[in-house]
């Protein structure tokens, strides 16, 4: 039965009828920040392509931390631009790693906020690739090792999540393993299972300094036509011990964010990257959009489609409204 018995326009009268009925709300506990640390003292480098994010050293990035705790944002994603590189990224696994030196700072002043370091090689290779290159291209099982003693070494430093971003085969299970036998298993892995090869984390490469010097990432990370090869990806993931799953980007790819959450019962996150953030600022600063609403919406709809968590540089700009 349709039309006159139901009028759906009953139930968007006015605010009130319309918040009773509303399904999905953004709440802060929703969010995480991702910050990115330097080396140095006293540095606030604005990244360019990226209107409101900087490079930070350690002190700086305290302060920004202490910030946004105040403010209820509960959960920071770090990454790290080290002051030298090396063909592996072995410079990513020191004890005094600018990472590690992070979060032993963060922790000292914030011990509540709770930090995820992500895991890649991409920032600490000489050549921008997301491991050990032989031939080429990245050695898979090579990569492994580098992969499992950078997680440890963060996870030494007191990190609370380990985040593994390089896509390679069998890195859930390698960096598992490497965990236990180091008395952390009680450290979980959130995987970005589902990683696309994707246009979308151009401003992110500059503000990371993590180009590719030759090439690109499609040997490892997922052609943006495919579905169903997500869904083997979150699947091993799952089999190899991941405590939440990832898909990355979010906005193109809500479908497969819908898959993942209904066929599995892990928590799903959505990473809401740089490329989708700075389309936004971009089009605000013309004044083309209404940002905060705009934003709302975005964030509204990655929750919508299954997200449990959401990754988003937007975080810091809309937790206030929250
Ligand atoms: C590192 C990594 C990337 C991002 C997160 N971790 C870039 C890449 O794969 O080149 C992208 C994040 C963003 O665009 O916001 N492997």
């Amino acid at each position: 039965m349709a039309f006159p018995q139901h009028r759906y326009r009953r139930l968007r009268r006015n605010e009130q009828i319309r918040n009773l009925v509303r399904e999905t709300v953004l709440t802060k506990n929703d969010l995480v920040m991702p910050l990115f640390v330097r080396y140095g003292k006293g540095v606030r480098k604005p990244v360019e392509s990226m209107p409101g994010n900087y490079q930070l050293s350690v002190d700086e990035l305290v302060k920004e931390c202490e910030m946004l705790y105040g403010k209820g944002v509960q959960s920071v994603l770090l990454f790290g631009i080290p002051d030298e590189k090396d063909e592996h990224g072995y410079v990513a696994c020191r004890e005094n790693g600018i990472v590690q030196q992070a979060i032993r700072a963060i922790k000292q002043v914030v011990p509540q906020l709770y930090i995820i370091a992500d895991v890649c090689n991409c920032e600490y290779t000489t050549h921008g690739h997301c491991g050990t290159i032989v031939d080429g291209d990245v050695d898979n099982d090579l990569t492994l090792e580098t992969l499992a003693s950078q997680a440890v070494s963060m996870a030494e430093a007191g990190v609370d999540m380990i985040a593994p971003s390089d896509m390679m085969d069998g890195r859930v299970a390698a960096l598992r393993n490497a965990l236990d036998e180091n008395d952390f298993s009680n450290i979980p892995i959130m995987s970005y299972s589902a990683k696309y090869a994707s246009a979308f984390y151009g401003p992110f490469r500059d503000a990371a300094e993590s180009a590719p010097q030759f090439g690109d990432r499609k040997t490892y990370q997922m052609d943006c036509a495919n579905s169903r090869e997500a869904i083997r990806e979150i699947e091993a993931d799952i089999e190899e011990g991941a405590d939440i799953v990832m898909v990355k980007p979010a906005l193109s790819y809500l479908d497969i964010i819908c898959k993942a959450k209904a066929k599995y019962n892990v928590p799903v996150a959505a990473y809401n990257v740089s490329g989708e953030f700075s389309m936004v600022k971009a089009a605000a600063e013309k004044g083309w959009i209404d940002e905060k609403r705009m934003v709302m919406e975005i964030l509204t709809s990655i929750k919508r489609a299954g997200a449990d968590i959401i990754i988003s540089y937007h975080t810091q700009d809309i937790i206030d409204e929250l």
